[in-house]
């Protein structure tokens, strides 16, 4: 556990949080199967941070597909930015936005991606209603979040997160029907939802 753990992450640096989505990286492919996501796909992700599960899906879905890498914050998208710069991957586009208010105009997103973030954000129920307004009936989206009952050696404290029923509840109030629940790790579970 992290004793001086702030919901805002303003206790960590960004290079601090990349190597978290590091320590992760082992989650994303349960993800991307959740999602069906292939060549050629345009996903949402929501709350992408400094980028690493950006850069993940953006493999994935190739030059020909899109990513939505949306964070309210513009410091962790330079970050992102800066790698796409080096790698040279142009198919993440960067939406400095507050999710629950991002708007839907030139995006046409066929799955989401709501990973890690529902414990950080102020309106969780805001942003799975709004991930919901974006999505087309019938789309795919994942939300991940650590589980309050896994050993919490890395990550929020056990009082910050949320529980699976929680997820589960601002889901289908949010228009989602629950699909799947998987606990990944003992640390980590998903739900596969659908857009109703
Ligand atoms: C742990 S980090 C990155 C999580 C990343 N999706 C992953 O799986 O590793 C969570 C991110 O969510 C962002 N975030 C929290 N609330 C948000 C909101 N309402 N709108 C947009 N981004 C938000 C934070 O700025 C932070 O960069």
């Amino acid at each position: 556990m992290e004793a001086s753990y702030q919901k805002d992450l303003s206790h960590l640096t960004w290079d601090e949080v990349f190597a978290r989505q590091l320590l992760r990286a082992s989650l994303v492919e349960g993800w991307m199967e959740a999602l069906h996501l292939q060549l050629g796909a345009c996903v949402l992700d929501i709350g992408a941070g400094p980028g690493y599960v950006s850069l993940v899906l953006a493999d994935r879905v190739g030059p020909d597909g899109l990513v939505y890498a949306v964070d309210r914050s513009a410091d962790a998208l330079a970050y992102l930015a800066r790698l796409q710069h080096e790698r040279r991957v142009s198919q993440i586009k960067r939406i400095v936005a507050d999710a629950t208010t991002l708007d839907s105009d030139e995006l046409r997103p066929d799955s989401a991606l709501v990973a890690m973030v529902l414990h950080h954000a102020d309106d969780p129920m805001g942003i799975l209603t709004n991930v919901a307004r974006l999505l087309p009936t019938g789309a795919p989206a994942v939300v991940g979040e650590f589980h309050p009952e896994g050993p919490c050696e890395k990550g929020p404290p056990r009082a910050e997160r949320v529980s699976p029923e929680q997820v589960q509840a601002w889901s289908v109030a949010a228009g989602f029907a629950v699909l799947a629940y998987c606990r990944q790790t003992q640390e980590h579970f998903m739900f596969t939802l659908q857009r109703c």
